[in-house]
């Protein structure tokens, strides 16, 4: 396996997810490249990186790439975290196939989507450094769920579990091919009913946030948790999810949409 210390992590998407999974890695003096198709995002994340940083402490080894292979060049692993969309991940894996070192592993964040689906199509010696490594984002734990393309080299998940545990994260392994980690199934059976409450016109955010807050003992109420996740984001995972299961009733989900991501 690449070295983890000389290398670079490659991240590829810099919006709400990217930058935090990058400044992770950046506290623990990991060298970080970070990419994004709209080169504004990735400058932004650069700067947001860089104010966060004790610098007395934590040297800055993060950088930006215009190209995508300058970005993956030098990299011992690359983090997939584009939106959530199937055909546009699966093209971002395959190029990253052939773009990448052969000893470079490759992961998506995808919240919802199998990397056994992602896989499709791309060269079996390939499929061995391929994974699922979700991250939860900042304050919600250390935990990141890893999961297997169901080609992935068992010595691959090992040694990138060894990696979190040394930048503090704490790696959970699905132990099954599953739609959605562990903790994304429990979660969205919560923005499930959330959302057909909402648009039963049974109760409102405030009041959801307020009752939850009190009786799960949490920081955040669950509607405040789907706006720092990203509205967006959260609407394109259900529809994931939607193709699979008919817990929630499609009119909700076109509320939620019409309601809250089109009114901002
Ligand atoms: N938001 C969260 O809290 C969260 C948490 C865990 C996982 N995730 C997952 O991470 C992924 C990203 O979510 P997000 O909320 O950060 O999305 P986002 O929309 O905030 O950011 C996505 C970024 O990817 C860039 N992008 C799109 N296509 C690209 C390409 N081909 N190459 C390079 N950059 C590209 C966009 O310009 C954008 O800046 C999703 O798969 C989501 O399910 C999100």
């Amino acid at each position: 396996m690449a070295d983890s210390t000389t290398k670079y992590i490659a991240i590829i998407g810099c919006g709400t997810i990217g930058r935090q999974v990058a400044l992770f890695y950046a506290q623990h003096n990991r060298k970080v490249a970070l990419y994004d198709t709209n080169e504004d995002v990735a400058q932004d994340a650069l700067h947001w990186i860089e104010s966060q940083l004790d610098h007395s402490k934590q040297p800055n080894h993060v950088k930006t790439s215009r190209e995508l292979k300058d970005a993956v060049e030098n990299a011992w692993m690359v983090i997939e975290c584009i939106a959530e969309d199937i055909d546009a991940k699966k093209q971002l894996l395959k190029t990253l196939s052939s773009l990448c070192a052969s000893n470079t592993i490759i992961t998506t964040n995808s919240s919802s989507i199998r990397s056994s689906v992602l896989v499709q199509g791309i060269a079996a010696a390939s499929q061995r450094r391929i994974l699922n490594a979700h991250y939860f984002p900042q304050g919600q734990g250390p935990f990141v769920e890893l999961m297997s393309c169901g080609h992935t080299d068992p010595g691959v998940i090992e040694f990138l579990a060894k990696e979190l545990r040394e930048i503090g994260r704490r790696p959970v392994v699905c132990q099954a091919d599953s739609t959605g980690f562990i903790m994304n199934r429990i979660w969205a059976a919560v923005k499930r009913e959330i959302m057909m409450v909402l648009a039963d016109g049974a109760g409102k955010p405030t009041d959801i946030d307020a009752m939850l807050k009190q009786a799960m003992h949490a920081k955040y109420g669950p509607c405040e948790l789907m706006d720092l996740v990203g509205l967006q984001t959260v609407c394109d995972i259900e529809e994931i999810y939607l193709k699979e299961r008919t817990y929630l009733p499609s009119y909700a989900l076109e509320f939620f949409r019409e309601r809250y991501v089109e009114a901002g």
